[in-house]
């Protein structure tokens, strides 16, 4: 059985983490990105973050990144400064196996320890892998923003949770 373990992400892990970022861009299920990323890119992405909006990684015992997550800004007024969005991207290949689940655990107990008392997240309405995992953690659907983006020149509904 293979142990999986969480930190905090370091700039060393960025080829991983663009390389899983640009599949989820690419899958075309989990954000309305449409253009990959560059590794400079998600440098800076990383770099300009406050100390309170972290990145997590989850890692195997041989250290090979697959899956990260993030809490980012929801609102930079400071009547909203306890309240957090947080996105997460496991590589194709091993989502399905509960690493989702894992890191996801690991990025509320990150957020509660932030000072945080509410996340918050956007999803596609059919992205079902999405919703079973927030929802098996806690999160619940406030609402549907329909038409909201547009991603390949189609409209997409957004859930909010
Ligand atoms: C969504 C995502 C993060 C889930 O992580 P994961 O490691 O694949 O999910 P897990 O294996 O931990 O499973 C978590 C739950 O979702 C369910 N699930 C996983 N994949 C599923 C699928 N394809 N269809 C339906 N349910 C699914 C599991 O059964 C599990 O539910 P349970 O705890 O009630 O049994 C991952 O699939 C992913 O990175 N997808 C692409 C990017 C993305 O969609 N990010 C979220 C943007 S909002």
């Amino acid at each position: 059985m293979v142990n999986y373990n969480v930190r905090i992400a370091h700039q060393h892990d960025i080829p991983f983490i663009t390389k899983i970022y640009n599949e989820g861009i690419e899958d075309r299920i989990a954000t309305l990105e449409s253009k990959l990323k560059t590794e400079e890119e998600m440098l800076d992405w990383l770099k300009d973050r406050s100390g309170r909006h972290k990145v997590l990684v989850i890692e195997d015992e041989k250290n090979t990144v697959h899956g990260w997550a993030s809490l980012n800004v929801f609102n930079s007024r400071c009547c909203y400064s306890g309240v957090v969005d947080i996105s997460i991207y496991i590589s194709r290949k091993m989502r399905g196996k509960g690493l989702g689940k894992l890191l996801l655990r690991s990025l509320i107990q990150t957020a509660k320890d932030e000072g945080f008392h509410k996340l918050v997240l956007s999803t596609f309405k059919t992205n079902e892998a999405g919703q079973k995992l927030y929802k098996s953690l806690g999160f619940r659907e406030v609402g549907t923003y329909e038409k909201h983006g547009i991603l390949d020149g189609k409209w997409i509904d957004i859930t909010i949770m």
